[in-house]
């Protein structure tokens, strides 16, 4: 076998993808077993562009599995700085790793990347295109939580245009049966038209509102976002929708007993920390399962089981 690089969610198919989320929920379960999996492996984190939990739990990740670490978290710090290309700055980092993620504010850079090295390359979030590894952190959240993927009607909310992590899970849901949309943005912030496309020609059922009153009453999940202030080219349009959405408990009473909220994070002023302890906020449950998922991952691309 060749390669494997996650690129795009679709980059696995759907039993790979239920294999990955049975070995995170292993992993969990039985943590001594996996401990010395990655010994002598070295996983590099290249970030061009900022990031908390993406980066830091890839990191624990390998660290937990016994593997080592290297990278930078930002451009400056790297010879970007003085020039260099991406693809000169992969090929290096492929001669002092195992393993390669990678963040970058340009849509397709980690493509770009993986056709530049022999080692696998993780795609952490490709400007306002996908973001795949936060997706498999959504889906074992979802599966955590709710059981199963059919018949599931999902409201997204926020930031649809630019959020990256929106049109990855999408894709990623779109394989399974019956799962219905709802998009709920300002006029400016609606999902770009190549995903509504992917939408119709798998026949998915989809709508699109502009509150969060209008239609969370019948969710199963809430996916919330949060403006994307980097992908604005004009500071005034920013101040004016960053606030367009703020979850609070008044609008919950809305909603079922049974949604669960979701947030990639970080969150700014979009969801009131006075809903944090509500048993339908899952997003800091989100942020653990995101750390096993990607210790599956890393197994997974290392061909280590
Ligand atoms: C997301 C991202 O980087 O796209 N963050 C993350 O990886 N958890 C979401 C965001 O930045 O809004």
């Amino acid at each position: 076998m060749g390669v494997r690089n996650i690129i795009n969610i679709t980059d696995l198919n759907v039993d790979e993808l239920n294999n990955m989320l049975d070995l995170a929920d292993d992993i969990m379960n039985n943590k001594a077993k996996y401990a010395k999996k990655c010994e002598g492996k070295i996983l590099a984190t290249l970030f061009f562009e900022p990031s908390t939990r993406t980066r830091l739990s890839f990191e624990a990740a390998m660290l937990e599995l016994g593997g080592n670490v290297l990278g930078f978290s930002e451009a400056a710090s790297s010879s970007t700085a003085k020039g260099e290309s991406v693809s000169d700055t992969i090929r290096t980092v492929g001669c002092y790793s195992d393993i390669i993620v990678m963040r970058h504010p340009k849509e397709g850079a980690p493509l770009v990347a993986s056709y530049r090295t022999t080692v696998p390359i993780i795609n952490a979030g490709d400007g306002g295109h996908f973001h795949p590894t936060q997706t498999l952190t959504d889906l074992l959240t979802i599966r955590r939580e709710k059981g199963h993927f059919d018949k599931l009607k999902v409201g997204l909310c926020g930031d649809l245009k630019f959020g990256r992590t929106v049109h990855s899970l999408i894709s990623a849901l779109l394989r399974y049966d019956d799962v219905e949309f709802v998009l709920i943005s300002p006029t400016e912030l609606k999902l770009p038209q190549y995903m509504k496309d992917k939408m119709d020609k798998e026949g998915a059922k989809w709508t699109e509102c502009l509150t969060i009153e209008e239609a969370i009453a019948d969710l199963d999940i809430l996916y919330m976002t949060r403006v994307q202030k980097e992908r604005f080219f004009n500071e005034e349009d920013y101040i004016r929708l960053k606030d367009f959405y703020i979850l609070n408990k008044e609008k919950l009473e809305l909603a079922r007993e049974d949604l669960k909220i979701m947030h990639p994070l970080p969150r700014v002023n979009e969801i009131s920390t006075e809903i944090d302890d509500d048993p339908r906020a899952v997003y800091f449950k989100q942020v653990l399962n995101g750390k096993y998922i990607r210790m599956a991952l890393i197994l997974t691309l290392l061909g280590i089981n």
